[in-house]
């Protein structure tokens, strides 16, 4: 029996060797690598700025807080918590917006439909590797003044008609393992807006505009004074971290072309199954396969499904059930009232199959035959 996990980083000596030459200097926490990461990342997008933080939870907190949003934020329910628990800690009132059921992104019209003069923040998720409706959301941003924020964890290096997520809005990215490309714990935030930009680098590092780095090698005024602008955090990637996200960050199209092709195998080898639906990609979207993800007729026990494609070694999983309107606090806010058909829907559909670079032509056949007889597993009530 093959073991085949749901994700897999894909590692090799360069990340190895850019670790340990910064492990050999005196500087570990933010500094150079930190500078040409950040310099690289804003130009792979196409916006003026990136700051390096600890984690995408960290910047979707700091987008809202940086841009003031203290009203009500419209997101899907159908992400991971953390792209809502950074609404609450920011102190602003999430507001769960319905999915489309072909992409599983947060439908342009159900957002409209939610908008009240308490409205200040669209946050729109780009789901396992799609970008979202963007002009529909820009247009919806602009016409009522909202900030734009995408939480783009699951999506690096994603288009929507050429241009990559990250860049309508304030974008947020994470590294953590199960990324397109890692640096263990990590992440980005991307803007235009340079104001914004040196808040949200200021915040990372406890309100100050300078970093230690940029203290320590100065030679002028008086170096070691500091003083907060505003009452920040420590939520810094460390240079590390950073020299590894260079050398991923330099294979990320190429790691990207690798899920593109494993995904292209899988749907070719899934199509015309009964019981089961493969994903589907828009028009005019660059995917980059975060996940894959199918859906499960009705009538097909889903975690009977997954249950099986676990116990033949293939480690597939569900992204996301419960949704998180249905999860234990927000339900207990009085969220699990709000009318998501469709994520409902979706939710009690929807399989993770694995997905990463390192996947053989031997993996994919035997992802699709352990579909095949886990599809004659669960019939529901059989
Ligand atoms: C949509 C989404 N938002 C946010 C996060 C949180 O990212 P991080 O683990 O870097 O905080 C994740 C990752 O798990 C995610 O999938």
């Amino acid at each position: 029996m093959r073991n085949i996990p749901l994700c897999r980083p894909d590692l090799t000596e360069a990340e190895k060797e850019a670790v340990n030459e910064v492990l050999g200097s005196d500087w570990l926490t933010h500094g150079p690598k930190n500078v040409e990461f950040e310099e690289r990342f804003a130009e792979y997008i196409g916006v003026r700025r990136a700051m390096s933080i600890n984690s995408c939870s960290s910047a979707l907190f700091l987008s809202l807080l940086a841009s003031e949003v203290r009203g009500e934020v419209i997101l899907p329910s159908f992400t991971f918590v953390a792209t809502a628990n950074a609404v609450v800690a920011a102190g602003a009132r999430p507001v769960f917006a319905d999915i489309d059921y072909d992409t599983l992104n947060m439908n342009p019209d159900d957002a409209a439909a939610r908008i009240t003069p308490r409205t200040e923040a669209l946050l729109v998720v780009h789901f396992g590797g799609q970008a979202c409706d963007m002009a529909a959301f820009q247009d919806l941003a602009d016409r009522h003044g909202l900030a734009l924020i995408e939480d783009s964890a699951e999506t690096l290096g994603g288009e929507y008609h050429g241009r990559k997520t990250g860049s309508f809005g304030t974008g947020c990215f994470s590294f953590f393992p199960t990324k397109n490309m890692t640096t263990g714990e990590g992440g980005m935030v991307t803007t235009d807006d340079t104001d914004l930009a040196d808040r949200i680098f200021a915040l990372i590092g406890h309100g100050i505009r300078t970093t230690t780095h940029d203290r320590t090698a100065s030679r002028e005024g008086l170096p070691w004074r500091r003083s907060a602008d505003w009452p920040g955090f420590n939520f810094r990637m460390t240079n590390f971290q950073a020299a590894m996200g260079l050398v991923q960050l330099g294979r990320l199209d190429r790691m990207n072309a690798a899920r593109q092709a494993h995904a292209e195998y899988l749907t070719r080898a899934l199509s015309g199954r009964t019981g089961i639906e493969p994903p589907l990609v828009r028009p005019g979207r660059t995917h980059v396969w975060q996940m894959y993800t199918i859906k499960l007729s009705e009538g097909l026990d889903r975690d009977r499904f997954v249950l099986s494609l676990r116990e033949r070694g293939v480690a597939a999983s569900v992204h996301f059930d419960p949704p998180i309107h249905r999860q234990t606090w927000y339900a207990a806010q009085g969220y699990d009232r709000a009318e998501l058909p469709v994520t409902e829907r979706a939710s009690g559909r929807i399989a993770t199959l694995p997905m990463y670079p390192g996947l053989t032509r031997e993996d994919l056949d035997y992802i699709v035959e352990a579909v095949d007889l886990a599809l004659e597993a669960p019939r529901a009530g059989a």
